[in-house]
């Protein structure tokens, strides 16, 4: 059981993501977590299983260790001038989930009293899978700050001039991969399978693909060299994919995400 306090100030989509994945696996205790918006009366499910629920920030900063800002960036700086008065340089580390709002405004906002990070979760994070991209201008990052992300996922160490990148291939890339699977699915209904057969086909292929390459650490087209039979089904259905720019239409997607950051 980990004793950190995390405060979780934001408690919209991805504040709720990363607060239902520390409650899921157990590691924090609900009363050492406090989560904040403007109206709470979203978040009384919440409240309900022991978290702190407040709309007030500095009393969620006075009660953490660990601040972490899941804000729209163009809120990043307003509160963080709110909180100042409360930081505490023995105390507390900040993380910002924000997009755009760099270390150094980050720094200049809270003096340099505390240590920053940027981190790039994603919404898996409410099912303890996310990945995590952190970067710091710290030496190292605090081991209580890379715990909290890992019980959420995995995480990264990143150079923060790849942060936009981290942001479109980890967080906007879980669209991109359900997208996929509603396609496959679509796929599936037209050859036989009503939807939630299909469906729970596609998810666990999905899952088993991804697990390979987790656990095996091999590289995509080594698996796919093992199940193309020559002139085989597998191999034409890819090639037909392919002439109809099924790479090209995801790395263009990709390229056009992040010049859209
Ligand atoms: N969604 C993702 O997959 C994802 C992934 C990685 C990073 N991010 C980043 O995470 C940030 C949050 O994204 P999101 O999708 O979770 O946005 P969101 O759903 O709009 O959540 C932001 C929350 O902040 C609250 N808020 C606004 N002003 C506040 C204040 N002064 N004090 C306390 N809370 C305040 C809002 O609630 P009230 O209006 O009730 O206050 C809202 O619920 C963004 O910067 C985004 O770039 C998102």
């Amino acid at each position: 059981m980990k004793h950190t306090k995390i405060a979780i100030i934001g408690g919209g989509n991805l504040g709720q993501s990363i607060l239902k994945g520390l409650l899921s696996k157990s590691e924090y205790l609900p009363k050492n977590i406090t989560i904040t918006k403007r109206n709470i009366d979203e978040l009384e499910v919440f409240q309900k299983l022991g978290i702190n629920v407040t709309p007030d920030n500095l009393v969620a900063v006075t009660e953490s260790d660990i601040i972490i800002l899941a804000l729209k960036p163009y809120t990043v700086l307003t509160v963080l001038d709110e909180i100042l008065p409360k930081l505490d340089p023995k105390r507390h580390e900040l993380v910002s989930l924000a997009s755009g709002v760099s270390l150094e405004q980050l720094n200049e906002a809270v003096q340099n009293k505390i240590p920053i990070y940027r981190a790039m979760p994603n919404t898996a994070s409410k099912v303890g899978e996310a990945i995590t991209c952190i970067a710091t201008n710290t030496e190292s990052i605090n081991p209580n700050v890379e715990e909290c992300f890992q019980s959420i996922g995995s995480t990264i160490q990143i150079d923060e001039e790849l942060m936009d990148a981290a942001t479109v291939l980890g967080a906007c890339g879980i669209a991109y991969a359900l997208r996929f699977i509603r396609s496959m699915v679509q796929g599936g209904i037209q050859i036989g399978f009503d939807s939630k057969t299909a469906s729970k086909i596609v998810n666990q292929t999905v899952k088993g693909a991804a697990s390979m390459l987790i656990e095996e650490g091999n590289h995509p087209e080594f698996e796919i060299d093992k199940v193309t039979t020559p002139k085989g089904c597998t191999i034409v259905g890819l090639n037909e994919m392919e002439h109809n720019g099924f790479s090209s239409a995801l790395i263009k997607g990709i390229t056009k995400s992040h010049e859209a950051i």
